[in-house]
């Protein structure tokens, strides 16, 4: 219990350097955390028989893509303290395998620092700055509140609290709401490699879906028959009714799984992850059928551009858009949202209906976003 542990000694170094120089001392010989350690000098005796707890009564926590969101994490002694501690704390983060490039994905296995804080001091990171803070709504509420969510700030985030002596933590895992499609290339069925899936989703103001998220959908009855890439460089395909040429009828619901696939090698489709829009989207009121490019300039006219597949399936979603008109989408999809099924729309399950990639020159209404 009395060892000190890296990540304690580098949290001192960082609070007591100036803004950017806290990362340059990688070692230290136990100096600076003498320095400003919680004083006394004998803590381990005052120590002896108190316990610090960390808690969280969340263990994960689902937010809209640009919200605010609440990480919860509280700590208390046990028996409980007549003088408080300084205590420190330190969030950090593991980021949800969402990051795809071409780096092996151990670079990725590594937390990283999103909020220190000592007293009333504080310092937050990177991509976190100026977006954390700490609640401290009570004695002992770490809770870590972060601002204009992004895409990206998905992941496992810890709270850490260090008392000199001891060092406790918790950890929450923050999803973001949204929804997974399948998608496929215009060329075609299965003609994306791990890359190409990755740029297609982001291309659809989407990106590619974790395990987590595909499993999630499957869970609330996606089924789809085409395999396709997730984040982690894997490939499988989600089934609720078991059928031949789909895994077999003889196995269970669930996820295929064909495993990890050649990321430049192997093609197939994508599944894709889209959070929720900040803007709307609509079926634009025009008075003929348009073209492609009609299309397209019309919904500038309009003040906004067309929609992209992701916003789309965001939109049916999330906030139930339902029309029964085929419209052009940014891809060169025709496609229409129903969250209502009903006669001559379609399947009885809601969904968004696709006809596919159509030839330019067609005409069919359009849907934008703004
Ligand atoms: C996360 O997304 C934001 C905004 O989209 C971007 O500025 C930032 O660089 C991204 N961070 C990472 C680690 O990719
Ligand atoms: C769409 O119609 C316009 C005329 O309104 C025409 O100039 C354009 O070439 C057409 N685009 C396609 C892809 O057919």
């Amino acid at each position: 219990m009395l060892t000190l542990r890296r990540p304690l000694l580098d949290i001192c170094l960082y609070l007591l350097l100036p803004a950017g120089e806290g990362r340059i001392l990688g070692y230290n010989n136990g100096f600076h955390y003498q320095d400003i350690s919680n004083g006394n000098g004998n803590g381990e005796i005052y120590f002896n028989g108190v316990r610090l707890f960390v808690e969280s009564p969340q263990s994960s926590v689902s937010a809209t893509r640009g919200s605010s969101v609440t990480l919860p994490c509280h700590y208390h002694y046990e028996p409980e303290l007549a003088t408080p501690r300084r205590t420190r704390v330190k969030w950090s983060w593991l980021p949800a395998n969402t990051v795809t490039t071409t780096v092996p994905p151990e670079a990725f296995t590594r937390e990283t620092e999103v909020m220190v804080a000592m007293g009333n001091r504080h310092r937050s990171y990177g991509n976190f700055q100026g977006r954390v803070r700490l609640r401290r709504s009570a004695p002992g509420d770490m809770s870590l509140v972060i601002n204009e969510l992004q895409l990206n700030d998905t992941g496992r985030y810890r709270c850490e609290v260090i008392d000199g002596l001891e060092d406790e933590s918790v950890t929450v895992e923050l999803e973001l709401r949204g929804v997974v499609f399948p998608y496929y290339s215009q060329k075609g069925r299965y003609r994306f490699n791990f890359f190409g899936a990755h740029q297609a989703c982001q291309d659809q103001d989407a990106t590619l879906a974790t395990f987590e998220q595909l499993f999630t959908a499957w869970e609330e009855g996606l089924d789809w028959c085409n395999a396709g890439w997730l984040a982690d460089g894997t490939v499988q395909y989600p089934i609720t009714t078991p059928r031949d040429g789909c895994g077999g009828a003889d196995l269970d619901p669930g996820l295929r799984n064909y495993g990890q696939r050649h990321r430049l090698l192997h093609h197939y489709d994508a599944f894709c992850f889209s959070p929720s829009v900040k803007g709307t989207v609509y079926f634009l009121n025009h008075q003929t059928q348009l073209n492609f490019t009609e299309a397209v300039r019309a919904c500038v006219n309009d003040g906004g551009e067309i929609a992209k597949v992701g916003q789309m399936y965001a939109a049916w979603r999330l906030m139930g858009l339902d029309r029964c008109d085929a419209g052009w989408l940014a891809d060169g999809s025709v496609r229409y949202p129903i969250t209502k099924a009903r006669a001559n729309c379609g399947p009885s399950e809601p969904g968004v209906r696709s006809f596919g990639f159509l030839p330019p020159y067609l005409k069919f209404g359009v849907y934008c976003y703004r």
